[in-house]
């Protein structure tokens, strides 16, 4: 039986009983919320996901939860939706490419001046640092709950709070860790971004954010179109979800999230994060005791989500990772991950590292059988 290792790109398999509820759907007619009276339905699978969603992050009003393509699709939204031209914008210096690839397209293109806010090579920071970077102009803070290289969580509360001393709005990168860590979205917090098929362990191709209080004043519809609704206009409508929903939706992504994270609040988050963490320090505990080898990232399991990068000195990262699958069937992934800001933070770049990823379906034999391979390499 193979091993997988690599939760931080994706769940491997939805639950049986997502899955009976999605076989049930697409047996079904197709629906377009707001597009027909067999629609109402699929207005009601939205509401239903939109609630559960709400609950996860604490909110009073699921319509500020918003369904999109994925955290991708979800922060460029709010990027472009938010930063105008002559912004200053920081982020941190462990983003994935999902945010730093449309901020550096703007830096490129004369709209906004960017800082990247160097973190330590563990992937954390002192939040005071981003007081001495805040310009005139800086307008929006970008960061990442944890690093999807090194796992370190960022203290983003701390980091927003100060952000919102100074009038900045904020940006928050979940694709870590909604799901895995208990979190209540509160006032500093205008965009969260979150990724369906990780954490939250529905299907691929389905994500979204919750828009903080004050945030959907300021942010402009980034993507617009059709919402069946307000048609007479050339403007998205000002109420939300339709704002930032247009287009058609997808309703059986939409459907896997309601029942997946129905059943993330029945286990509870709390709970799930207890369980991770067992898993991770008992890897990086196996990790210290093997010789030739470097962890990256923070060694204390509380301060990191269940991943976890290693080097091992003289050896490619990607023939070590083809080692792993061929030997024990250990999937693993390695290399940059879309990450190369983080590996260059580490100390890793451009080799990369072995990341080993873990999630709900994670046994402890399995990491016991990761360690003795990583131990036999
Ligand atoms: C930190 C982080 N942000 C954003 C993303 C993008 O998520 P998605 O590919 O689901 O849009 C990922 C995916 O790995 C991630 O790890």
């Amino acid at each position: 039986m193979p091993i997988y290792a690599n939760y931080a790109a994706t769940t491997p398999a939805l639950s049986q009983a997502v899955v009976k509820e999605l076989r049930e759907y697409a047996g079904g007619a197709q629906l377009n919320a707001g597009r027909n009276f067999e629609g109402l339905e699929a207005g009601a699978i939205a509401l239903r996901a939109r609630r559960v969603i709400g609950k996860l992050f604490g909110l009073s009003d699921p319509l500020r939860v918003i369904f999109s393509g994925g955290a991708t699709q979800s922060l460029n939204m709010a990027i472009h939706g938010l930063v105008r031209p002559g912004d200053h914008v920081l982020a941190m210096s462990v983003e994935h490419n999902a945010t730093a690839r449309p901020l550096d397209y703007l830096r490129k293109d004369g709209v906004i001046e960017l800082d990247w806010i160097q973190c330590d090579p563990e992937g954390s920071l002192d939040p005071e640092k981003i007081r001495g970077l805040i310009r005139k102009n800086t307008r929006l803070l970008v960061m990442t709950h944890a690093s999807n290289v090194l796992g370190t969580i960022l203290p983003v509360r701390e980091c927003c709070r100060i952000a919102r001393e100074y009038g900045l709005l904020t940006i928050l990168d979940m694709a870590q860790t909604a799901g895995v860590l208990p979190f209540t979205v509160d006032d500093y917090f205008d965009i969260v971004a979150f990724a369906g098929h990780k954490g939250l362990r529905g299907l691929a191709g389905i994500g979204g954010f919750v828009l903080g209080k004050s945030a959907a004043e300021r942010m402009r519809p980034w993507i617009s179109g059709g919402t069946g609704s307000g048609s007479h206009s050339l403007d998205m409508p000002e109420f939300l979800p339709d704002r930032f929903e247009p287009g058609t939706q997808n309703t059986i992504g939409i459907l896997s999230l309601a029942a997946s994270v129905e059943e993330i609040l029945r286990t509870g988050v709390e709970s799930i994060r207890k369980r991770e963490r067992v898993i991770t320090a008992r890897f990086i505990s196996g990790l210290r005791t093997i010789k030739n080898i470097r962890v990256c990232g923070t060694l204390d399991p509380d301060r990191s989500v269940s991943v976890v990068s290693v080097v091992i000195p003289g050896r490619d990262a990607a023939e070590v990772s083809r080692l792993l699958f061929e030997r024990r069937g250990i999937i693993t992934r390695s290399g940059l991950h879309c990450s190369p800001l983080a590996h260059r933070t580490a100390g890793t770049f451009p080799g990369g590292t072995v990341r080993f990823s873990f999630g709900n379906g994670t046994r402890e034999d399995e990491i016991d059988a990761i360690l003795e391979a990583l131990d036999g390499l």
